[in-house]
C-alpha cells in the first residue's frame, strides 16, 4: 500500500470509537470559544505590538495604523478559520490538521503535518513559556519589589548576549548554571491540571479567560480616558510597508483559532460548535485586538513605546502616569493571559500525538487514556516535560519563529484540504460550509504563503531540518507500524 494512501473520513469515524482509544464528549459552545480565546490572546498583544508599532528591528514602524495591521491579519486569519470551522464539524477528530491531511492528502503528508505542528503548539508553547517568566518578574516586582535572579530567569544565550556577568551565576564543576526556573515550573505546573481532566481544565481556562478579559478591560478605558488625537498625527509613519510589516509581526498574536479543533473529540455537538468555538472567538479576539490598539496608540505618541518595547501596555500607563495598582493589575492580566495560552497549547499538542499514535504512526503507548480521568496522560506528560526541558535553555524570537512557519505551513494544508474534500467527496454532508466556493481556500493559501515569504532563512533552515528528522522516524517506525498500511484498521 502506497505511503500516500488515504484514509476515508469514514475509516477515521470509527477509528475513534474504540475501545481504550475513546476520550468523553464534555465540552459545550461555550467552553471551546473559551478555548479559543484562552489560546488566542496572550504574549502577541501584551508583548510583540511594541515592535510592529515601532518597527525597531525592521525598520517600518506601523504607528497608529497597527490597527489597519490588525484588521488585515484578522481578516486574513478569517479565511483559514472558516476553513479549519468546515473541516472540523465533518471530521470531530482530536488531531486537526493532520486527521484532516490523512483524509484528503495521505499518510505521508499526514505524518508530515502531524510532525509540523509540534513546532506550532509544543515550540509555540516555549516561547509563551519564555515570555511568562519575564512578565512573572514584573508582575513581583512591581507588586512586591521582589525580582528572580538572572541566572536562574534567562537561558544561557541570551544571558551571555545581554552581557551579564557569567561570575555572578552559580557553578557546578566549573560549568556556570544558568536556566529559566519559572518557565519550568508553569509549563510543569499545567501538565499536572491537564492530566487531571478536561472538564477541570476548561473550567480553569474559562477562569483565567474571564481575568484577562476584565484587564484588557480596564486597560481600554484607561486609554480611552488619556486619548488625544494629536497622537494620531501621522497615522501611518512607515505607510503601506509599515502597516504590512505589522501585519507579519502580529500574526502570533492570532494563532490559537485552530487549537480549538483538537478537542472536537470532546465536544458534545461538535457539528455545530466547532464553528461557533473557532470563528466565534476569532471574531471576539479580533474586537478586542482593535480596540487595545486604538487605545495604546490614542494614550501616547507611538515612539514613545521604544523605551519599553517588550511591555507596551505597561509603556503607555507609565507615559500617562497611572496609578501603580493599575500597572500591577495589567501585569499580573498578563502572566494570567499568557498562561491560558499555555494551557490550551499544552491541551492541544499531546491530542495531537494521541491521534497519530491511535493511527499506529507512533507507538499505542501514546493513546492511552487514563483510566480514572479519562484524558491523553501519556502524551500529556511528554509534552510537559518536552516543553519544559526546551523552556528553561532556548531563546524566544527563534522559538516564535519556528511556531509562525510551522503554523503557516499547516494552514495552507488545511485551506487544500478543504478544496480536495470538495472535488472528491462533494456530496458528503458539509454540517458547516465555508462562504464564497474555492475563494476561501484560495485566499487563505495565499495569505499563508505571503507571510511565509517574509520569514528569515535560519528559521526556514530549522524547518526543514525539523521535517527530515520527522521523515527519518516516519520511514523507520510510521511506515512499517501504520495501522491503516498493515490492514490493522477494520472497519465496523
Ligand atoms: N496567540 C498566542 C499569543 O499571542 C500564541 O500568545
Amino acid at each position: 500500500m502506497s505511503i500516500f494512501q488515504i484514509k476515508s473520513v469514514d475509516e477515521i469515524m470509527a477509528e475513534s470509537g474504540e475501545k481504550g482509544h475513546k476520550l468523553v464528549r464534555v465540552l459545550g459552545a461555550f467552553d471551546v470559544t473559551m478555548i479559543g480565546i484562552g489560546a488566542i490572546i496572550g504574549a502577541g498583544i501584551f508583548a510583540m505590538v511594541g515592535e510592529a508599532a515601532v518597527g525597531a528591528s525592521s525598520g517600518h514602524p506601523a504607528g497608529p495604523a497597527l490597527i489597519i495591521s490588525f484588521v488585515l491579519t484578522g481578516i486574513a486569519c478569517g479565511f483559514t478559520a472558516l476553513c479549519y470551522a468546515e473541516l472540523a464539524a465533518m471530521v470531530p477528530i482530536s488531531g486537526s490538521a493532520y486527521t484532516y491531511a490523512y483524509a484528503t492528502m495521505g499518510e505521508l503528508v499526514a505524518w508530515i503535518i502531524g510532525w509540523d505542528l509540534i513546532i506550532e503548539y509544543a515550540i509555540g508553547n516555549v516561547a509563551v513559556a519564555i515570555s511568562w517568566a519575564g512578565y512573572f518578574n514584573d508582575f513581583l516586582n512591581s507588586a512586591f519589589g521582589i525580582n528572580i535572579p538572572l541566572w536562574l530567569r534567562l537561558d544561557y544565550r541570551t544571558f551571555v548576549q545581554k552581557g551579564f556577568d557569567l561570575a555572578a551565576a552559580p557553578h557546578v564543576l566549573g560549568v556556570p548554571v544558568v536556566f529559566n526556573l519559572p518557565a519550568v515550573l508553569i509549563v510543569l505546573a499545567i501538565t499536572a491540571i491537564l492530566i487531571v481532566g478536561i472538564r477541570k481544565s476548561s473550567r480553569f481556562n474559562d477562569f483565567l479567560v474571564l481575568i484577562k478579559l476584565a484587564v484588557l478591560a480596564l486597560f481600554v478605558g484607561v486609554g480611552f480616558y488619556y486619548f488625544k488625537l494629536e497622537n494620531w498625527i501621522p497615522f501611518a509613519p512607515g505607510g503601506w510597508k509599515g502597516i504590512q510589516v505589522g501585519a507579519a509581526t502580529i500574526f502570533f498574536a492570532y494563532i490559537g483559532f485552530d487549537a480549538v479543533s483538537t478537542v472536537a473529540e470532546e465536544t458534545r455537538n461538535p457539528k455545530r460548535d466547532m464553528p461557533i468555538g473557532i470563528m466565534g472567538s476569532l471574531v471576539i479576539s479580533t474586537l478586542i485586538y482593535i480596540l487595545v490598539t486604538v487605545a495604546l496608540t490614542g494614550m501616547m505618541p507611538f515612539i514613545e513605546l521604544k523605551n519599553k518595547i517588550a511591555e507596551p501596555l505597561i509603556a503607555g500607563l507609565d507615559y500617562n502616569h497611572a496609578a501603580t495598582w493599575i500597572i500591577v493589575i495589567v501585569s499580573l492580566g498578563s502572566v494570567v493571559a499568557h498562561t491560558a495560552v499555555l494551557l490550551v497549547f499544552q491541551m492541544g499538542q499531546p491530542r495531537i500525538f494521541f491521534s497519530m499514535s491511535r493511527d499506529g504512526l507512533l507507538p499505542s503507548y501514546f493513546a492511552r487514556v487514563h483510566k480514572k480521568f479519562k484524558t491523553p496522560h501519556v502524551t500529556t506528560i511528554w509534552t510537559g516535560v518536552f516543553v519544559a526541558v526546551l523552556s528553561a535553555f532556548c531563546n524566544i524570537d527563534e522559538m516564535a519563529n519556528l511556531c509562525n512557519v510551522g503554523t503557516l505551513f499547516a494552514f495552507v494544508l488545511v485551506c487544500l484540504g478543504v478544496i480536495i474534500l470538495r472535488v472528491k467527496d462533494p456530496d458528503r454532508h458539509r454540517p458547516f460550509r465555508a462562504p464564497g466556493g474555492f475563494v476561501t481556500p484560495v485566499l487563505g493559501i495565499a495569505f499563508c504563503l505571503f507571510l511565509m515569504q517574509g520569514l528569515d532563512k535560519v528559521t526556514w533552515v530549522r524547518f526543514f531540518g525539523w521535517l527530515a528528522i520527522g521523515l527519518v522516524i516516519y520511514f523507520f517506525y510510521g511506515y512499517k507500524h501504520s495501522r491503516l498500511r498493515t490492514g490493522d484498521l477494520l472497519l465496523k
